[in-house]
């Protein structure tokens, strides 16, 4: 969801960071400007890779692009899938040579008002998370040197990136701005849900008592989703434990393999619930198949351990059979069907 405009029309609204000021784009390239809802507040954008019409579409091309991987059989696309809000369709998402990675694909929006990435936050910016696929051997399984050979003979590539980024050799470093600048773009907000509150469309009655439910703390009869789903993007974007038994054949321990904390053990990153219902299976590992098995788990006891967050209700959250259902209605009206069509 962007606009362009002309360079010399338009001063970004860019955040800080810590990375070194950009020089001044080129007069051809074309700024644009994130389009966004105003209850997500202002992205801290990267001060060096402003956006730009050029570097998005070549980070969208290169996102798309089978080149990235070892044997020219896998893009990012291939697991991060635009019908299902960028993310896929299975549990544990397949790469080079069909190889079975250990988590489950998640989607990709919004990631500007994000500061960490991967379910254990081991990476803090999108460009240093984007060379981590290509790079490993159960994703594209790619030596950056050879698919940065491959970039630099193709003729194509060659002049988009000199469009994007000025002359000279394509580098990791302008490889991982390019998918970065795309990235960043990809913005989803405007589901049912918004346009309730906007007052544009009612929620039906189903649909608004699952939103008391979620919105209404577990002490109080409700079920207490929105202590950790919380804000604009349904999530607050910490690590929890979320009081699932951990899978005995994967060895994950989430945060904890990053820190080596015995306070992060199985604590991961609170997904956003904005199009929940298009990002099918659920959680880390893909284990639930359909959020009626999401209900179910939080609806019954949860798996003890000394990290279980103590927002979990312990004994599970015994909601009757009606509620569950409105609880599923209301996780369907945060679907963005505008974002899915334009994507496409
Ligand atoms: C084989 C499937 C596969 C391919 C190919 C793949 N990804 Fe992913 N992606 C994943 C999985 C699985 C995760 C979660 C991994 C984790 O948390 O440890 C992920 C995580 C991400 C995230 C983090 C999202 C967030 O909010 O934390 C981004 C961004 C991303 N991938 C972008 C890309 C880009 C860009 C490419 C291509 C260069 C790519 N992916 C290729 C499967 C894939
Ligand atoms: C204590 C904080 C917390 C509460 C309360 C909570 N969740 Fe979660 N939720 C999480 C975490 C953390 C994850 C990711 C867990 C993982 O994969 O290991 C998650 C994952 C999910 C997912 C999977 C999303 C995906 O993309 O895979 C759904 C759906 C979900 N929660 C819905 C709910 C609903 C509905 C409620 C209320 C009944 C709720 N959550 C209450 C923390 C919480």
């Amino acid at each position: 969801m962007v606009k362009t405009c002309s360079a010399a029309a338009v001063t970004l609204l860019l955040g800080f960071s810590h990375i070194r000021a950009e020089k001044e784009l080129s007069p051809e390239s074309t700024s644009v400007q994130l389009i966004f809802p105003k209850e997500f507040g202002e992205p801290t954008l990267p001060i060096d890779n402003k956006l730009t019409k050029e570097r998005i579409s070549l980070g969208e091309n290169l996102f798309h692009d089978t080149i990235l991987s070892i044997d020219g059989t896998v893009s990012c696309a291939a697991c991060h899938v635009e019908e299902f809000a960028f993310s896929d369709d299975v549990d544990l998402s397949r790469g080079f040579e069909g190889r079975l990675g250990k988590r489950n694909s998640p989607p990709i929006f919004n990631l500007a008002w994000k500061d960490h990435f991967f379910w254990d936050g081991r990476t803090r910016t999108v460009r240093d998370q984007v060379l981590q696929p290509i790079q490993d051997h159960l994703e594209m399984a790619a030596n950056l040197n050879q698919v940065l050979n491959r970039l630099n003979r193709r003729k194509s590539y060659r002049e988009d990136f000199k469009k994007a980024y000025g002359p000279g050799e394509i580098t990791s470093e302008t490889l991982s701005l390019a998918l970065e600048n795309y990235l960043l773009t990809i913005v989803s907000g405007d589901s049912k849900f918004d346009r309730s509150l906007e007052k544009k469309v009612k929620l039906d009655p189903l649909e608004d008592e699952g939103r008391k439910l979620f919105f209404s703390s577990h002490r109080k009869g409700g079920a207490g989703c929105s202590e950790c789903h919380s804000g604009p993007h349904f999530s607050d974007f910490t690590f929890r434990n979320n009081g699932l038994q951990p899978a005995p054949d994967l060895n994950d321990f989430g945060r904890f393999g990053i820190t080596g904390k015995e306070k992060d053990k199985f604590l991961f990153s609170t997904p956003s619930l904005r199009n929940v219902a298009i990002t099918s299976p659920y959680m880390h590992d893909g284990r639930f198949e359909n959020l009626t098995e999401v209900i179910e788990h939080y609806n019954n006891a949860a798996h003890e351990t000394s990290t279980l967050d103590p927002k979990i209700k312990k004994q599970g959250l015994q909601l009757k059979a009606a509620e569950k259902k409105a609880l599923i209605a209301f996780l369907k009206t945060l679907t963005d069907p505008q974002f899915i069509d334009s994507s496409k």
